[in-house]
């Protein structure tokens, strides 16, 4: 029996976040260099994305390199760099034969203008993907999003487009990166670490977390699945009560 078969088709979650860390660690246990951990991550990217496609989940947003890893050493930033630009260009292809649309949210403009081009000319080549969008978080963070939110909100009510009064949750979500995404309902941390790490702060004010102490590049699609089960076991209460929920 295939882990697929415990799954309950009908509570599929529409969008999946996940945190892959634990690259460095992995590396690090098997006497390699860092960079080593990252390029070994791949296999676990790709089970990934293939395994949400094939459950029916619609975004999946791997954060790939938040605002605050540009600060590790230059090697690293630039061998990340180099990945992900050779990454890109491998996988297009696959992509595009499984429908998969390819989306990226953070300061993109930051990234190497190589990257840059990569990642444009993948969107473009992948925009009619129907059967799901992969998004990639690259210098990205949750409080920059807020920030650019907040910059383009208060231009937009210097301009007389917006009124203040006129203002409710769902403006703010508009002016987010993430404005045509639903939250995520999953958020999914490998390697342990117990926080958010500046990821999507507002999008994940209900969202159900699943830490794993795997490490980013064991992950494989049974661990996907696992994530998954583990999502159907709990009890969504959004502030209500358990009985107001369980009542049908
Ligand atoms: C995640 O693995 C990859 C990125 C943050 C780019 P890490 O590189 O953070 O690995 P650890 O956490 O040091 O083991
Ligand atoms: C979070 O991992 C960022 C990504 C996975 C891209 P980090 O390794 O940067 O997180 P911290 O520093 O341990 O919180
Ligand atoms: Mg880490």
């Amino acid at each position: 029996m295939t882990g697929q078969a415990e799954i309950d088709t009908q509570n599929i979650p529409a969008h999946v976040a996940v945190i892959m860390d634990g690259n460095g660690r992995w590396a690090k246990q098997r006497g390699g260099l860092r960079v080593f951990g990252h390029q070994s991550a791949i296999t676990a990217v790709r089970e990934t994305v293939e395994e949400a496609a094939e459950l029916g989940v619609q975004y999946l947003t791997l954060y790939a390199f938040s605002t605050e890893n540009w600060n590790r050493p230059a090697l690293e930033v630039m061998a990340l760099m180099q990945l992900l630009v050779h990454t890109i260009r491998q996988e297009t292809s696959t992509l595009l034969k499984n429908s998969i649309r390819l989306e990226s949210i953070g300061d993109i403009a930051t990234l190497p203008k190589n990257c840059q081009r990569e990642l444009a000319e993948a969107k473009e080549l992948t925009k009619t993907g129907t059967r799901m969008t992969l998004v990639l978080a690259l210098s990205y963070s949750g409080r920059w999003d807020l920030t650019q939110a907040a910059r383009r909100m208060t231009a937009d009510v210097a301009e007389g487009k917006l009124k203040p009064a006129d203002v409710t949750e769902n403006t703010v979500a508009s002016y987010l990166v993430t404005a045509n995404m639903p939250d995520p309902e999953l958020l999914i941390r490998t390697s342990g670490e117990q926080r958010i790490s500046n990821f999507l702060l507002w999008q994940l004010a209900y969202t159900e977390l699943y830490i794993t102490d795997l490490l980013w590049p064991d992950f494989r699609k049974q661990h996907f699945q696992e994530a998954i089960r583990a999502y159907q076991r709990r009890e969504r209460r959004f502030g209500k009560t358990s009985e107001q929920i369980t009542v049908s």
